[in-house]
């Protein structure tokens, strides 16, 4: 038996061997390995009797199929090796001539828009200044875009904000519907939701019933801001607003505030910034005045934060609102608001 045996391991390893020269695909090669090496295998099943063995032959015997086993996957590994380069070079010789001094082709890749770019950029130089960043909706209540902001029905400032309604409601007016004006009714949103302090930042699209032109587009972008606390004033406003035009603009930049109507806030203002094509001597791209308007703020209105339910007496803030894509035009020297959503991707890619 032990004869048999030893007799049978080396038949094993000798057709076996000999059968994997002549394996020339993935397929054959795999089922060669299953076929002796597998859990019914030729070389399994030796290996699997070894415990019935008597305790002289069994070392024997064992050792010698061991050895086998070894031989055979070193055998099996190589074969496998040598098959895959050949399969290789075949796939190869099918494609062809291969110029490997080609260029490599490029995968293209795209980029942020330019109005996503500034948005994320004076979002960032808010957030510095402790500002949280958030979106809202864009079809509007005509209680939020107006009413609550201080625009009574029927108030000749609405002509300030042409409307796109998507519903007007005669009885119950304070359910029409329309596509918001400006971000500001987020500023009622937010303090509704919740209590002080606040220091906000809402970016988001607003839009206008307008013609459109190089610098009126009916749809945009604002940045709105709020920031409601006891002891806030004026004085932080300005703070807060030349630390961001100098974070956009550079920190050469002076800016000048001056009185302006907004409902929503008392006092109300506009920020400018001076020219920093002419560093305020005046030129084409300040309209020769040395100054460049760049948002309108203000100190939050009595009547907006009692709306909301927060006390005039006790708290105080103060909020603006910008167009984004107008402090991009500057930023860039971009002469025409149009080009932002026109998809020309020659404007586009100076950007990528
Ligand atoms: N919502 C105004 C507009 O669209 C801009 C604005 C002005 C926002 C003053 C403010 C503000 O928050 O205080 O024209």
């Amino acid at each position: 038996m032990p004869k048999d045996l030893k007799e049978q391991i080396a038949e094993i390893e000798s057709h076996s061997l000999c059968r994997l020269t002549r394996c020339t695909s993935a397929d054959e090669i795999e089922q060669w390995r299953v076929d002796i090496m597998g859990r019914r295998g030729e070389l399994t099943t030796i290996l699997r009797s070894l415990p019935d063995l008597d305790a002289k032959t069994r070392p024997v015997i064992g050792a010698l199929a061991n050895q086998a086993k070894v031989q055979l996957e070193s055998a099996f590994d190589k074969r496998k090796e040598e098959l895959a380069s050949q399969l290789f070079d075949v796939e190869l010789r099918n494609m062809g001539h291969l110029d490997v001094t080609l260029p490599g082709r490029s995968i293209p890749s795209g980029s942020y828009h330019p109005t996503t770019q500034i948005v994320r950029e004076i979002a960032e130089a808010f957030t510095a200044m402790g500002f949280q960043t958030i979106e809202g909706p864009e079809v509007e209540l005509d209680s939020y875009n107006f009413q609550k902001l201080n625009i009574p029905l029927h108030h000749p400032a609405r002509d300030m904000w042409n409307s796109l309604w998507i519903k007007q409601e005669t009885n119950d007016e304070n359910a029409s519907l329309l596509l918001r004006t400006h971000t500001s009714p987020m500023q009622v949103r937010i303090m509704e939701n919740n209590p002080p302090p606040v220091r906000v930042l809402v970016p988001g699209k607003a839009y206008r019933y307008e013609a459109t032109d190089a610098t009126h587009e009916w749809q945009f972008t604002q940045i709105e801001g709020l920031a409601v606390d006891k002891n806030i004033t004026f004085a932080n406003l300005k703070a807060t607003l030349e630390e961001f035009a100098r974070r956009i603009f550079g920190n050469r930049r002076k800016a000048r505030f001056r009185c302006d109507f907004f409902p929503f806030v008392e006092p109300g203002a506009e920020m400018s910034i001076d020219c920093f094509r002419c560093d305020g001597g005046g030129c084409r791209v300040c309209g020769n005045s040395g100054w460049i308007e760049i948002l309108g703020a203000g100190m939050v209105h009595p009547e907006v934060l009692k709306g909301v339910g927060y006390d005039p007496g006790v708290y105080t803030g103060f909020a603006f609102g910008m167009g984004a894509e107008r402090i991009s035009m500057l930023r860039h020297g971009i002469d025409d608001i149009r080009h932002f959503h026109l998809n020309d991707l020659r404007f586009l890619r100076q950007f990528a």
